[in-house]
């Protein structure tokens, strides 16, 4: 049985107070005993604010990004070593935003994937297609070339440890979220093309998180599909009950 995992990507929001005081919120939420993986991410410059709020809690720490590179002349970036040293558990990689916005490819994202990897992060590797892609019926050549690209390198053993998010980018911030159908049928796809790729063991092991739209009333009938295993939540992490549901959802 994969473990659900809830994760909130808050994107660039909130402040160091308010975040340490949404993370609380939602650890102080969860009821005791709950059997859902949460983690949250708050902006890079906040990670060191909101972690003690939540230290020692059912709620981890995630970061939105992060170079794959040792310590060195890179202005202005981090690296796993610090998120190790805030006290982060997961990563998030290749989000639609930095592939659109800041170029990144799936080649650069399995660097990361691997350096999160030999640093004990866990690494939430995103993919998804857009609506330009669905509607031209790329969807699984799309997601497939981002799999095979964004994991290269790593190997059958570290892959039960990698999370997948799969974000159809028309669905991100849009308030249009995929129908459980359509979501179910790319995890599935993805299973697959882990099986395939790694074998069944591993594959069956990997959490494959849902990402779009997300919200406390969609998210039992997305997340009661068979190959989904979670949810990567942006706009309704930002409020403590919204995602309180979510998670109670699974
Ligand atoms: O990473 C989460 C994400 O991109 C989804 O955002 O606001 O549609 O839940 P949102």
């Amino acid at each position: 049985m994969r473990k659900p995992f809830i994760c909130g990507n808050w994107k660039m929001n909130t402040r160091g107070q308010c975040g340490a005081e949404l993370a609380k919120a939602v650890a102080d939420g969860i009821p005791a005993g709950s059997q859902v993986e949460v983690g949250v991410c708050p902006p890079t410059c906040y990670l060191g604010a909101v972690g003690p709020a939540i230290k020692g809690t059912a709620v981890g720490l995630g970061a939105q990004n992060m170079l794959a590179e040792a310590d060195g002349a890179f202005t202005g970036e981090i690296n796993p070593a610090m998120l190790n040293d805030l006290g982060c558990q997961y990563v998030i990689l290749g989000h639609s935003e930095r592939r659109q916005f800041f170029g990144e490819t799936s080649e650069g994202v399995s660097k990361k994937t691997q350096a999160a990897l030999a640093a004990g992060l866990v690494p939430i590797v995103c993919v998804g297609e857009t609506l330009e892609e669905r509607e031209g019926n790329q969807t699984e050549a799309v997601v497939a070339q981002q799999i095979e690209g964004s994991l290269a390198g790593i190997s059958a053993e570290q892959l039960p440890t990698v999370v997948i998010a799969y974000e159809p980018v028309w669905a991100i911030g849009t308030g249009k979220v995929a129908t459980p159908e359509q979501a179910e049928a790319v995890h599935a796809h993805i299973r697959k093309l882990l099986t395939d790729k790694f074998g069944g063991e591993a594959a069956e092991k990997v959490r494959i998180q849902y990402g779009g739209s997300v919200k406390p009333g969609n998210a039992a009938e997305l997340l009661g599909q068979p190959n989904i295993d979670g949810a990567l939540v942006g706009g309704a992490s930002l409020k403590a009950e919204d995602f309180l549901g979510i998670i109670a959802a699974a």
